[in-house]
């Protein structure tokens, strides 16, 4: 399907500070919009950034039927842009929309309005080592009806922001701390899904750790309060025994494609993956025992962010506070240099946009 493309008359880039970016509070010059009725998605079509309106009842406000993707193109050396695994997030968008009733989108109308996106916006792509053009799909219900059920209308969007590196102060190991009294996902539910529900009901326990110090809630399983699932918008990975340790994916946790590339990247460097289930207990007796030897995240905003510290129900354990462990410095030395073109792409996870 042919996009149609409206270019904007006034690029707002000589407004931006590429030297102060703040994470996602400038949108680059312009959208991609396609709109869903009577049972099929319309003509998509590219747009100056600007607001949208609707009418109080629209469906999503109500009943949060809203899914979103959040994605990364960076400026490579070789001066093209590229987009990092933007198929894998395509299928988990479909995956998402499934779950909560919404229609799938095709897999070449996603890359297409990706690309042509780029293409018109590519001055807004940071072209800083570790800087990048974050990128935000999302769809919504906007059928204007107050009935609980599926929703007859969606929109789809990608919006794009530019973002400044995660570390430009070196590495900040976070500080984690397991919730009493929340939970996050239960199976059955719709943990596995990029859903807009599930983030704005990990604020108030996310509030509650940073009220104590903590960067972020370690969620715990909903059943047995024991098994330890992911973090804010990471999963998590344990460095011990000699193998790498990961929750496996059990309806609860969100499929990071960082945890992807990460359970390849250390296979292909032979080391043991595990992805199974790992109890919070376990966790502290291998430090006590001395067998913990690097806990961190993985998540697409800081591709590798080493924890610190964590709390679980008043005992604590306190890694390399100050620093990133070697394992997980070697894994984002890799991850980045895949992504910035730097370091052989073995498994065409980047996917180049040639520039007009
Ligand atoms: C809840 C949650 N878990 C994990 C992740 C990491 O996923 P990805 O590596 O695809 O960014 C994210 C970020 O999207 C997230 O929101």
């Amino acid at each position: 399907m042919k996009i149609n493309i409206t270019k904007s008359a006034n690029s707002k880039i000589s407004e931006l500070d590429f030297d102060n970016l703040e994470f996602g509070r400038i949108f680059s010059d312009h959208m991609f919009e396609m709109s869903y009725q009577n049972g099929v998605w319309k003509q998509p079509e590219i747009k100056p950034y600007a607001p949208i309106t609707f009418e109080p009842s629209m469906m999503a406000l109500h009943y949060g039927q809203a899914i979103f993707e959040g994605m990364k193109a960076y400026f490579a050396d070789d001066k093209t842009i590229h987009l990092f695994r933007p198929k894998d997030h395509h299928k988990r968008l479909n995956n998402s929309a499934r779950r909560l009733c919404m229609p799938e989108i095709e897999e070449s109308v996603f890359i297409e309005g990706l690309e042509e996106l780029l293409k018109l916006d590519s001055a807004w792509v940071p072209r800083k080592h570790g800087h990048a053009l974050y990128i935000r799909p999302l769809m919504f219900a906007s059928e204007e009806y107050l009935a609980a059920k599926v929703s007859a209308e969606y929109q789809f969007y990608i919006i794009t922001s530019p973002v400044a590196a995660y570390y430009s102060e070196g590495f900040n190991p976070v500080s984690l701390t397991t919730s009493e009294n929340f939970v996050r996902a239960v199976k059955g539910g719709t943990g596995e899904a990029k859903a807009a529900g599930n983030y704005g009901g990990s604020f108030l326990p996310a509030k509650k750790a940073q009220e104590k110090g903590y960067t972020q809630v370690l969620w715990l399983d909903a059943v047995e309060h024991k098994y330890v699932e992911e973090v804010g918008t990471m999963n998590i990975f344990f460095l011990m025994d000699g193998k790498l340790i990961t929750p496996q994916l059990q309806g609860t946790v969100l499929p990071g494609i960082t945890r992807r590339s990460v359970i390849t990247l250390a296979k292909e460097w032979g080391l043991e993956v595990e992805e199974r289930q790992i109890s919070i207990d376990e966790v502290f007796d291998a430090h006590k025992n001395g067998i913990l030897k690097e806990v961190f995240g993985a998540g697409t905003a800081a591709v590798i962010s080493p924890v610190g510290h964590i709390n679980h129900q008043g005992e604590s354990i306190t890694l390399d506070r100050d620093k990133i462990g070697p394992f997980a410095k070697k894994m984002f030395d890799a991850i980045t240099g895949i992504q910035y073109g730097k370091v052989e792409d073995k498994y065409g996870w980047t996917h180049p946009v040639k520039l007009p």
